[in-house]
């Protein structure tokens, strides 16, 4: 028999079940009989809809499980239907549910989908040129094969010395969930990984296609394929996880790609914990090398890239309740820390 002991479970009323995170779903629940009944139909109807996904919830392992994962529309925390962990396979094998508004997301060429736009037929988002470069398979294929390179042109140190400045801003951090948001093709995801010093870690991305770049990097590395790394395509202004729910947020070289860089901030704290770090890198609009009467011009030119200047960068944390900022900066390179109090 395919059916294995805990998928029987499904069948089992819903306060039957375990939900470590949720106790009032536990079998001691007081809930009334009525609203058991209704929450048991619903159970049923839901796990039935993300059962019809897709048939690889054959497996003899699979557990549900409240998730690390929220509905990107309503924050809910969303039911995981599959093989547990926080690794490639096991997340390509689940199926993930909102409990509130039944939403189902599940993975898509290797990567989970968590956009609002997941599963869509007819509407396709088209993002502001920044973002929608990254899009293309061409950058991402050439990423990490030379267009990453050029940014030492304008200061940054490099994946290493960047990695490892880092690392020391997020010192307090270790031993939580780290998000690498717009982690591009997985530059820093796969050496946070690599670490160890985390205890899991989630390549974020809204590129389709550095996310495919990613998984072939990760694949191709047979210390990366089983460890603790996951990879979501997900908006940065919409990032489908929890309120305090993540011990670390990295976003290399990307708050100049974003559409709305007060709306990511915004929604980076929300999602870190009491004490959560932020670290971000990018290119400041100009560097200590400016001729200071270049720089009003450079102040009022519409840019395809949104550069920001390292007081523009400190203000928007600090508006959003992000304390104890510091930076690093060399030529148009910052690198920023913020915490969140
Ligand atoms: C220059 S790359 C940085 C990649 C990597 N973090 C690094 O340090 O090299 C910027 C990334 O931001 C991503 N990005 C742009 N807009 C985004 C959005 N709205 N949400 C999430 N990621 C976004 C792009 O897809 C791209 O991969």
């Amino acid at each position: 028999m395919a059916m294995s002991v805990t998928t029987n479970a499904f069948l089992r009323p819903l306060h039957q079940l375990q939900f470590p995170k949720y106790p009032r779903l536990s079998s001691k629940s007081h809930l009334r009989p009525r609203l058991l009944r209704s929450l048991n139909q619903r159970a049923i109807r839901a796990i039935s809809e993300v059962a019809t996904d897709s048939e690889l919830y054959m497996q003899q392992d699979q557990a549900i499980e409240a998730n690390i994962f929220s509905c990107p529309i309503c924050y809910e925390p969303l039911i995981r239907k599959g093989p547990s962990g926080l690794n490639l396979s096991a997340i390509y094998r689940s199926g993930f549910m909102c409990k509130r508004c039944k939403k189902s997301y599940s993975s898509k060429d290797r990567y989970l989908d968590l956009t609002v736009t997941a599963g869509l037929r007819d509407y396709t988002e088209i993002q502001p040129a920044r973002t929608e470069l990254f899009r293309s398979p061409l950058v991402s294929f050439l990423y990490e094969r030379g267009w990453r390179q050029n940014f030492r042109q304008s200061g940054f140190p490099g994946p290493d010395e960047e990695f490892k400045m880092a690392q020391e801003y997020f010192e307090s951090a270790k031993g939580g969930l780290l998000v690498d948001v717009s982690c591009g093709s997985g530059l820093f995801s796969r050496k946070f990984a690599k670490s160890g010093i985390y205890s899991g870690v989630i390549a974020l991305d809204f590129s389709e296609n550095m996310l495919r770049q990613c998984y072939d990097f990760i694949k191709k590395d047979d210390t990366l394929s089983k460890t603790n790394i996951a990879l979501v395509r997900a908006d940065v202004s919409r990032l489908p996880f929890s309120s305090g729910s993540v011990d670390a947020v990295h976003a290399g070289a990307a708050l100049h790609c974003w559409p709305s860089p007060s709306n990511a901030v915004a929604e980076i704290t929300r999602i870190l914990k009491s004490g959560g770090i932020f670290v971000g890198s990018t290119f400041l609009r100009y560097s200590s090398l400016t001729p200071w009467f270049v720089r009003p011009f450079r102040e009022r030119t519409p840019q395809g890239y949104g550069y920001l200047t390292e007081e523009e960068i400190k203000d928007l944390c600090t508006s959003c309740g992000l304390t104890n900022y510091s930076s690093k900066i060399q030529q148009a390179f910052i690198m920023f820390k913020a915490q969140k109090p």
